[in-house]
């Protein structure tokens, strides 16, 4: 973390800028330097190892007048301390000086390409290849060239630049690390900290990410450059691939959805999940004790499995809400709250409404999302692509199993964080990568589920069963049949059933069961047979192997074994499946089903 100053205006800037150095230089003291656009029109850079004091001695030789300048206090990260790689730093011509506060990552490369091209560099820093491919780019608009030199650049950066050619103006611009304007009539100021700028003015600008600012004499503008993001997708993903329906499709890609999610993700032998999109919050997730999940649709049932994983695996107290109703509420938040928005798009205005509403109460935002450089993913302070690829029709499916999935290795990563053993972290990521292939076995039930759905597919009301882990899972198969077949569907817990919903259970009205073998088995059994004692008739997604079943329902859909808490990842697929067969035998728009759409934007 290094501090960075300067001064445009009317009063001689050396007094400014170590005025500013003298408050920032906790952020960095092993060397400090300074530049100054004289009233020769000369720019004098003065450079120190050590504390201020030792520029300050240093200045004293010189008698530097100029109403432009720069400053900075070093902590050095790539590069020993010395003088040279001290800041400013400067180009071939030394026409161009700019100091910066972050870490370019790609800076090697950059550097290589630019010595090949005759550059000169004259530090070991990361920060010298800045003013290098700046003046590559110089034409004749100083922020023009940051401009292009910055689209080259990975990596992280609070910087400032001025320079002979395009003199009286300072560029400013930043990425992640803190960069402020201090406005004050006609004298502007950059810095890292207000605290430095303070004796002048208090009027600020907090830069955001990807804004360069131009500050002149008379004037400031402020440049937004829109960063670039790179689709992974190929266009043959983004069309039907032979399929007669995008949902079909992306119901045949589910397995793949898992794979992707969970990819590069997994340490089986540490029995440990590596979230990338994690790192920068990790020590702040460590200290949370209670999480709220809150999405809409489709979203909102993965969300209610992770609230069931979460709280069975990780030890954290955790709720769901769907964003239109918690964005009214007036939820119970403390520091040790987090909060995570799940949605494929990330544009879901009620999400995106609830997430806003945490934001500016401070609580940690993490968004799952689907669709990259989305504005929930702008948004939220950190978080985890699902990377299920684009899903095109309305109805979601495989992005659901990429929320599934980023649900259950976020479990392992915050259970592993607490008191989860490496052994249950081991099952767990270990069950995890046997997914794929397990989801792939459903897949080869298809002809199965459609002469299920044509068996069925006089029947205009149904229900769906469920408890614990799939009792989500009922809820999202209803929603997915309602969508798109627009039959009269209800999910609901098996043990709600005689509660009142019993009441319409007859030989007309269809109940699909979801019954693995888990902890919750016998209950459902007992719910089967309430529904049978009612002349019910009863499709049961079951695990295989489970033979006895075979003697209660009318129907089974078998998925093979797997843990009790990943059994959703496999129990949704048939009710994917079923949904589609029974759209199609209605002769329905699979892909734009009525009166909805893929992203909900409005409230
Ligand atoms: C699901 O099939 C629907 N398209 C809908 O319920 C959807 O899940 C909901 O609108 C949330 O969308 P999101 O995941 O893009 O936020």
């Amino acid at each position: 973390m290094c501090g960075i100053v300067g001064y445009i205006g009317q009063k001689n800037a050396l007094p400014i800028l170590m005025e500013g150095l003298r408050r920032e230089i906790y952020r960095g003291y092993d060397s400090t330097g300074i530049v100054i656009y004289d009233n020769n029109n000369d720019l004098v850079c003065v450079k120190a190892v050590g504390k201020l004091e030792s520029l300050e001695s240093k200045l004293d030789n010189y008698q530097l007048e100029g109403s432009l300048g720069l400053g900075h206090c070093r902590w050095a990260t790539t590069g020993t301390v010395t003088e040279a790689n001290a800041h400013p730093h400067w180009d071939c011509q030394k026409n161009i000086f700019l100091v910066h506060n972050g870490i370019i990552e790609n800076y090697k490369e950059l550097r290589e390409k630019l010595i090949q091209e005759g550059h000169k560099f004259s530090s070991e820093t990361d920060t010298e290849v800045l003013s290098h491919l700046i003046e590559k780019y110089f034409e004749n608009s100083l922020e023009e060239a940051v401009r292009k030199a910055l689209r080259e650049v990975r990596g992280t950066y609070g910087l400032a630049v001025i320079s002979k050619k395009d003199p009286q103006k300072i560029v400013a611009a930043r990425l992640s690390s803190p960069m402020i304007l201090g406005i004050n009539g006609n004298e502007f100021l950059v810095a890292s900290d207000p605290s430095a700028i303070l004796t002048y003015t208090r009027q600020i600008i907090n830069l955001d990410d990807n804004e360069i600012a131009v500050l002149k004499p008379d004037d400031f503008f402020i440049l937004k450059e829109k960063p670039l993001t790179q689709i992974e997708w190929t266009l043959e993903e983004a069309e039907k691939g032979g399929y007669p329906h995008f949902m079909l499709k992306e119901i045949m890609e589910e397995p793949e959805a898992i794979e992707n999610a969970i990819k590069g993700r997994i340490m089986a032998q540490e029995g440990l999940v590596k979230l990338g999109g994690l790192e920068s919050v990790s020590e702040r997730l460590r200290k949370i004790n209670n999480i709220i999940l809150v999405s809409c649709g489709t979203a909102h049932y993965a969300a209610m499995v992770g609230e069931y994983m979460l709280e069975e695996y990780a030890g954290i107290s955790s709720k769901t809400d769907v964003g239109s109703e918690f964005r009214y509420r007036k939820p119970i938040v403390n520091e040790k709250t987090a909060a995570i928005f799940v949605s494929q798009s990330g544009e879901t205005a009620d999400t995106l409404a609830a997430l806003r509403e945490m934001k500016g109460k401070g609580i940690l935002t993490l968004g799952i999302t689907n669709v990259i450089g989305s504005s929930q993913v702008r948004e939220s302070d950190a978080g985890v692509y699902t990377r299920s690829g684009p899903e095109i029709a309305v109805a979601s499916t495989k992005a659901f199993l990429g929320q599934l999935s980023v649900l259950a290795a976020l479990t392992v990563y915050l259970g592993r964080q607490r008191d989860m053993s490496l052994v249950m972290g081991q099952r767990i990521v270990s069950e995890l990568a046997k997914l794929p292939k397990l989801a792939k076995e459903v897949l080869k039930s298809a002809l199965e589920i459609e002469k299920i759905a044509k068996k069925y597919k006089d029947f205009d009301n149904f229900w769906f069963i469920g408890r614990k882990y799939n009792y989500p899972i009922a809820l999202e198969g209803a929603l997915k049949l309602k969508e798109i077949s627009y039959l009269h569907a209800e999910g609901i817990g098996g043990g709600e059933l005689k509660h009142g919903f019993l009441a319409l259970v007859d030989e007309d009205f269809p109940t699909i069961a979801i019954c693995p073998s888990d902890s919750v088995y016998n209950k459902m059994i007992s719910n089967i047979e309430e529904v049978k004692a009612r002349k019910g008739k009863v499709i049961a997604v079951a695990t295989k192997g489970n033979e006895d079943i075979k003697k209660i329902v009318d129907d089974v859909i078998y998925i093979p074994k797997t843990l009790e808490m990943l059994t959703p990842l496999l129990s949704v697929i048939p009710l994917h499946l079923f949904a589609y067969y029974m759209a199609v035998l209605k002769g329905h728009d699979i892909d734009k089903p009525r009166n909805l759409a893929k992203s909900v934007t409005v409230e």
